[in-house]
């Protein structure tokens, strides 16, 4: 089988963690998002997948070429030389998806859940037609592309409605859909093509496009503070299906649990962390901090007594000692927060040092 991940845009909307590392490479719960979806889709058996990108992806091809031997998938880059959209990269990869007649699995690179890839081939070979969107339910549907079905029918959508202005439903598309190759048809080559625009609705209008409904969680992570619920999301859901990949509850220092900690990292005296603390790989924590609800990126350093919440702290970070951090803070790449210094709702750009405190939600630069 065969997969295209929409990796392009520039993840303005998570910097300033993107100014350093590709979004797709950020660490989400220990693993670079984009690892999540490819190792869901090896492990139903998908051999290709297509890194649909529109910059210079060297830093990605990299990393990633250490895990096509093990994960035992091809990676293929397909650069546009301009933004083509959402469908746009489909056709410019026609190649590599039309390798065979089978039809082929297409994720936004932002999005995580549990990825029941295998029920999704099950349910589209079922029905036979032209595409399968997955849906799930949130409260605040405008800012997604919205699916309303045909009456008396489970799965045939009658209308899909991207970024609606009045409300028309709140089942929405996941952004992970399964399509035959027959879809390639209908898109133009070398220009800019909306999927949601386009492309679904002119199959909606053939009547042969349906939903398949997601169990379980559902996150687009493309902004920080969804970046943080997302994270809650997936360690609870991990507590009841793996909880191996966290640290036991019996752990004194763990606190509410949902406790990722990769090995390497050491913990200090007297802690308190949890519940939804993902500790990166080489971080050092001081003695008596305490940790909730957030991430430290691999390679930093908080020091004693610091207090951290809602917070994503950036790679080689450094927080000083009784330091707060709170409110959706975000740490770039090697910043450094003074002792006793108070952040709230800061974004802090890579490689400033903060000497004073930041009372109000500010960009700093
Ligand atoms: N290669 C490439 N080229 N990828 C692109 C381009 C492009 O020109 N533009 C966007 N993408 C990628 C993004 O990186 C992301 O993975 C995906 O396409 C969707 O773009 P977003 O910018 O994240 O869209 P959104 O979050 O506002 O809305 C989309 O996702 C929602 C679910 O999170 C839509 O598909 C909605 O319908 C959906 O509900
Ligand atoms: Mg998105």
């Amino acid at each position: 089988m065969k997969a295209l991940i929409l990796v392009g845009g520039f993840g303005t909307r998570l910097r300033p963690l993107t100014l350093t590392m590709p979004k797709p490479l950020v660490e989400f719960a220990n693993k670079p998002m984009i690892l999540h979806q490819i190792e869901a889709l090896a492990a139903v058996g998908v051999t290709d997948v297509v890194l649909a990108v529109n910059y210079r992806p060297e830093i990605m091809e990299r990393v990633l070429k250490e895990y096509e031997e093990q994960l035992g998938v091809k990676i293929h880059f397909s650069l546009e030389p301009e933004p083509l959209g959402t469908a746009g990269p489909l056709k410019l990869a026609e190649e590599v998806l039309t390798k065979n007649d089978e039809p082929f699995f297409v994720l936004n690179s932002d999005i995580t859940c549990e990825f029941p890839f295998q029920k999704l081939v099950e349910f589209h070979k079922s029905h036979g037609d032209e595409g399968t969107i997955v849906v799930t339910k949130v409260e605040e549907p405008s800012k997604y592309g919205v699916i309303v079905h045909k009456p008396n029918h489970p799965s045939r959508i009658d209308r899909f409605v991207e970024k609606p202005v009045e409300f028309v439903g709140n089942r929405i598309n996941a952004g992970i859909y399964m399509l035959n190759t027959s879809v390639l048809r209908r898109i133009e080559k070398n220009r800019p093509t909306s999927i949601e625009q386009e492309t679904f609705p002119a199959i909606v209008k053939d009547g042969l496009l349906h939903s398949f409904d997601l169990e379980g969680f559902w996150m687009d992570v493309g902004q920080p503070k969804d970046f943080l619920t997302g994270t809650c999301l997936y360690l609870s859901s991990l507590a009841k299906k793996n909880p191996k990949l966290l640290v036991p509850n019996s752990e004194s220092y763990v606190h509410g649990g949902n406790v990722m900690i990769d090995e390497t990292a050491k913990i200090g005296k007297n802690c308190r962390i949890g519940p939804n603390v993902v500790i990166g790989k080489g971080c050092v924590i001081g003695d008596g901090v305490r940790l909730q609800r957030c991430t430290l990126l691999p390679g930093s350093k908080v020091k004693d007594h610091a207090w951290i919440k809602s917070t994503i702290v950036g790679w080689n970070s450094i927080v000083g000692k009784w330091a707060r951090l709170e409110n959706v803070t975000v740490l770039g790449d090697d910043v450094t927060i003074g002792d006793e210094i108070y952040v709230n709702g800061g974004s802090v750009l890579p490689h400033k040092s903060i000497k004073a405190n930041v009372d109000v939600p500010a960009i700093i630069m």
